[in-house]
């Protein structure tokens, strides 16, 4: 279950929003987040769950990852969100406010009670204090519950639940959102970062991006359709990667080096492990160029 899927933009759209759910199909995402929680409003909430149930089974969503966010474990929406989301076989259910490891073992194993989840992944909202704290045991479950192969960083209700005031910086959050990080690799989990609220905003959401991408982030949460191609293009390989690579494999590939740890390229020491990452770098290039 643990190959990581392309995650560079994860696009939430409301489900209680047919218009918007009818775009999915068309935009330039990596992964449609069809969203049951914060986005629906509590008298909405079993209407939006037929239009999610009846979007992800009925729309073709080519090589877009389906996700499916459903309410926390401690709502009345909960159980009644599994049932429906086992109905449209999800290819990940997101759940939101993890706190502790025995949420993931608990919805693992409501998933294993029903065949429409064989293949469905989970992936973990990382959104209060206590999921900081915990955040190397919550993704250490994933050596028992497997279906879990990422956290997701909710930063809105991170600084809420801190106390912080909503225009205070993201920069304070670092420290947390980089133990997520830390928690995440340490076990081989891919991590995404938060949304940007202020979706007219393209010079912010760039530097938002960047900065994720420094940070491991393997791709951002976003809201609006203009931010994609902004998320899609920061955390793809940059020109300058792929170029590198390439003299990587090339130079590895001389017979002089068949037998060689470490060569230098360009005055700079190389090893085989830089090898394969060039090699896993340029696959994931393929793999993007073949699916448009
Ligand atoms: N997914 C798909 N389509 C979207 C979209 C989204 N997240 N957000 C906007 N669109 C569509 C709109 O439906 C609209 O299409 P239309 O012209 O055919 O009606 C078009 O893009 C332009 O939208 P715009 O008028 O600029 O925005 P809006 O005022 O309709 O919506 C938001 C703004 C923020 C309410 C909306 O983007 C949204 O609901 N985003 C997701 C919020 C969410 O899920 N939050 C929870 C996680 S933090
Ligand atoms: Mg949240």
């Amino acid at each position: 279950m643990n190959t990581p899927v392309e995650c560079r933009s994860v696009l939430y759209i409301p489900a209680s929003n047919e218009r918007a759910l009818a775009k999915g199909p068309s935009l330039a995402c990596d992964v449609v987040l069809v969203d049951l929680e914060d986005s629906v409003v509590d008298q909405a909430k079993s209407d939006a769950r037929l239009k999610a149930i009846s979007a992800l089974r009925v729309l073709e969503f080519g090589y877009r990852v389906r996700a499916l966010r459903i309410n926390a474990i401690d709502t009345p929406w909960y159980a009644d969100d599994i049932e429906a989301a086992s109905q449209c076989e999800p290819d990940i259910l997101v759940i939101p406010k993890v706190d502790a490891p025995e949420h993931i073992a608990q919805l693992s194993q409501a998933m294993d009670t029903h065949p429409g989840f064989a293949k469905t992944r989970i992936w973990a909202m990382m959104e209060s204090p206590k999921a900081v704290l915990n955040a190397q045991a919550i993704a250490a479950s994933s050596q028992m519950y497997p279906r879990l192969c990422a956290l997701l960083v909710g930063s809105n209700d991170l600084a809420l639940a801190a106390g912080m005031p909503v225009n205070a910086s993201r920069h304070l959050l670092v420290p947390w959102m980089m133990t997520l990080v830390a928690a995440a690799k340490a076990y081989g989990l891919q991590i995404v970062d938060a949304v940007y609220n202020d979706f007219s905003d393209v010079q912010g959401l760039t530097s938002e991006c960047n900065e994720g991408v420094a940070m491991g982030m393997n791709g951002k949460t976003l809201i609006h359709p203009s931010q994609l191609q902004i998320a899609n293009t920061a955390f793809s390989p940059t020109q300058e990667q792929i170029s590198i690579a390439l003299a990587i494999v090339s130079a590895f590939a001389q017979p002089e080096h068949k037998d060689a740890g470490a060569i230098a390229i360009d005055g700079r020491m190389t090893e085989r492990l830089h090898l394969g990452m060039a090699e896993q770098l340029l696959e994931r290039v393929e793999r993007l160029r073949l699916r448009r």
